[in-house]
């Protein structure tokens, strides 16, 4: 059938011609990916990926849940499925100096408090990107990305194309997800760049970028091209445990058919486990993969289980971070950079380097005091050489952070170099740039009057752990930021956008070029989603200063609602119930209070703020994941010696369990736990006739006597 006649479809043919693509096209894929036997041509199989597009844009409404152009392997898709994972994707702490890791050691004894004989295992960090895998009943289900930990990208017919990643598992748990590093070997990664070369193609920077890009294309037969490895060394949600060490876990994978780092050992302590690090960093360039470090767990999986989770790291494995890469180029100019906060930070431009092959031309000077060569107390840093324009400066990467300026060469400082001037007046809109006592940044004053901060805003409000809205990211808010005709200033703009448009006669957004019809109905379709949002990612969203993720997860969940949330923040002021409220929240100090209730009094911000609810349903945000224990929405206090546990352990074990756990007793705790030794806290448990329970009478309560 020719593409033309979609023209003609009925809306019933239509239907039933979705329906069949649907399945021709799944067909298609399976036989090209799961069979490796092909059916139809390339060109087959794009003109029904086409065909399945010009319907679904002539009858949006018809277009099915289940639709190929959602689907890994579409053409002209727009992304990949989402995935929330079942069990939380967490990062690595870092540790630079091997004393680091005799504090880790330390932290982690501390914690579990009694002596415990500690063994770890270390393995190298590999410089790929991690990858969730699903096996149900031995079958490979799903295999998702990161993502923000939470909920990662669905690229199961990817995954499916790589040689290491077993399709069935024999004699495992009923459920088993499997997580690990996809990477690119250092051989693979040159004749992979030798090729784009070939083709005229775009270079990877390095190895990992090269596997990032060819794990997350849309079309799962460039990745079948592309040569990608995969080693585990950790896992999800499981159905029955691996183990009960990690060295055995990861032996009991290598068993189920993963490859799994041969380099892994077992340590008895800081002193093996840097020994370790020494003979890995020794070997790392001849392994033939990058690896970024190594990365050291406790084995023990039950007491890994007590140690648990801060917000995103485990308490129980660190990652130490081989030295960073170094290289010496000439600073060509400092720019100042405004950002979503007011900070001026100075921006170094340099004349193109590669450090540790990637090219690097602007790299961060942190702040003023740095390019003066002192810290924030006054002290010099590199012995007070300060650092001008003109000069031959050492830049250094680690990881993927950003490039940083680490020495300065002054035998090379050519004669006519000044000391640079910090300057007090905003770039961007002229406001006075103020620098407040103790702090190390000068903030620009105009807060939303001031463009760059205005545009700061907006991006983080769109961005993935705020309001995430598919389509509309940096670039696009940029450019709707200078928009003449459809203009948006502030958060509220993005949701009157759509009406906005309909009014622009052939200004209309689907007219201009580089948007179309399908990519203006796809951003209005994806803001009209995000109206309805839950309060944390909204309060997260206003990019109120201190108020990150974690603290808007706090907000979010004593408050509840976006009318219980305002209410208490626009009466707070120090003394009033309302701020004690605020400040009791464990987790919510002054500081934040005081930036947070800033906010809210500001007219502008509090304007900007009241039209964009206007535009949302607010959806509640109720304690974490309704935990069914005894403890459960309760409001504990601990206080004097704890024997059995230390004091982290039992409110991360009463957290586990649903509970609040307050640092101070008021009228709204419920249960106090003392301990031999306790004071005040308890005679205002007394006063506020709040229950009194000893250790034990916890343990018992909780189950865990
Ligand atoms: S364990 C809960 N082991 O490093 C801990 N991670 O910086 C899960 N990585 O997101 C991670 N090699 O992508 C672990 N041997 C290894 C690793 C490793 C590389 C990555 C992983 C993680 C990141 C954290």
């Amino acid at each position: 059938m020719a593409a033309g006649e979609v023209e003609q479809l009925t809306e019933a043919e239509a239907r039933a011609e979705l329906a069949r693509l649907a399945e021709a096209i799944a067909a298609a894929n399976r036989a090209y990916h799961t069979l490796d036997a092909p059916e139809i041509s390339d060109a087959e199989f794009d003109a029904l990926k086409r065909r399945n597009l010009a319907i679904e844009a002539r009858f949006p409404g018809l277009k099915r849940a289940d639709s190929p152009s959602e689907q890994v392997g579409a053409a002209a898709a727009d992304g990949f499925g989402k995935v929330t994972h079942d069990v939380r994707m967490l990062s690595l702490e870092n540790a630079f100096a091997d004393s680091d890791i005799t504090d880790f050691d330390d932290r982690v004894r501390k914690y579990l408090g009694a002596q415990v004989a500690l063994t770890y295992t270390a393995e190298p960090k590999i410089d790929g990107l991690s990858l969730s895998l699903r096996y149900e009943r031995g079958a490979l289900v799903q295999a998702a990305t990161r993502g923000d930990g939470e909920i990662g990208e669905n690229v199961t017919e990817n995954a499916r194309t790589i040689a290491d990643i077993p399709q069935k598992l024999i004699n495992a748990p009923d459920l088993l997800e499997v997580r690990g590093e996809v990477y690119m070997s250092h051989a693979d990664f040159a004749a992979l760049n030798q090729r784009q070369a070939a083709k005229g193609e775009k270079l990877f920077a390095n190895p990992r970028n090269a596997a990032a890009g060819s794990l997350r294309q849309l079309d799962p037969r460039i990745t079948a091209a592309r040569p990608l490895r995969f080693f585990a060394y950790a896992w999800g949600a499981l159905s029955a445990p691996l183990a009960q060490t990690q060295f055995e876990a990861i032996a009991r994978l290598n068993q189920l058919g993963f490859q799994t780092n041969p380099l892994t050992v077992l340590c008895a302590g800081p002193v093996e486990m840097v020994a370790q690090y020494r003979r890995i960093e020794a070997d790392r360039a001849s392994l033939g993969y990058d690896i970024d470090g190594v990365v050291y767990k406790v084995n023990d999986l039950a007491l890994q289980a007590r140690l648990g989770f801060r917000s995103a790291t485990p308490r129980w494995a660190i990652a130490h971070k081989f030295a960073a890469e170094l290289a010496w180029t000439r600073l060509e100019a400092i720019d100042i950079q405004v950002g979503r906060t007011g900070a001026l930070s100075p921006v170094a431009r340099l004349m193109p380097v590669t450090v540790g092959g990637v090219v690097v031309a602007n790299a961060t000077l942190h702040n003023e005091d740095y390019i003066a060569g002192r810290d924030a107390k006054g002290a010099p840093i590199r012995e007070g050489r300060d650092i001008r324009v003109g000069d031959w400066v050492q830049v250094y990467r680690a990881g993927d952070v950003i490039p940083k300026i680490a020495d300065v060469d002054i035998s090379r400082r050519p004669d006519d170099a000044q000391p640079y001037v910090f300057p007090d007046i905003c770039p961007e809109c002229g406001s006075v740039a103020h620098r407040e006592p103790g702090d190390a940044v000068r903030r620009c004053t105009g807060g939303l009057i001031c463009p760059a901060q205005a545009v700061e805003r907006l991006k983080h409000f769109v961005s993935r752990a705020a309001f995430d809205i598919e389509g509309l990211g940096a670039k696009q808010v940029e450019m709707f930021f200078h928009d003449a005709d459809l203009p948006v200033k502030t958060p509220a703009d993005i949701f009157t956008l759509e009406k906005r448009d309909e009014d622009n006669g052939l200004k209309r957004l689907k007219n201009r070029d580089g948007f179309g019809e399908t990519s203006a109905r796809k951003l209005f379709a994806a803001i009209r989603a995000k109206r309805t949002i839950a309060l944390d990612r909204l309060i997260f969203g206003l990019g109120i200063r201190h108020v990150g993720e974690v603290a808007a997860g706090l907000l979010a969940r004593h408050y509840a609602t976006w009318e219980a949330f305002e209410a208490a923040i626009t009466h707070a002021q120090p003394g009033s119930p309302e701020w004690a409220e605020l400040t009791a929240i464990d987790g919510v100090g002054g500081v934040l209070a005081g930036s947070l209730v800033a906010a809210f009094q500001n007219g502008a911000e509090r304007a900007a703020m009241d039209a964009l609810v206007a535009e949302l349903s607010v959806q509640a945000v109720h304690a974490r994941a309704p935990v069914d224990s005894p403890v459960a929405g309760k409001t504990v206090v601990f206080t004097g010696t704890l024997e059995k546990m230390t004091r982290a352990e039992a409110k991360a074990r009463a957290e586990a369990l649903g509970a609040k756990v307050a640092g101070s007793v008021s009228a709204k705790t419920d249960l106090l736990i003392a301990g031999p030794g306790a004071g005040s806290k308890a005679k205002d448990a007394e006063k506020h006739g709040v229950k009194v329970i000893d250790e034990d009478g916890w343990l018992a309560l909780i189950g865990q006597a």
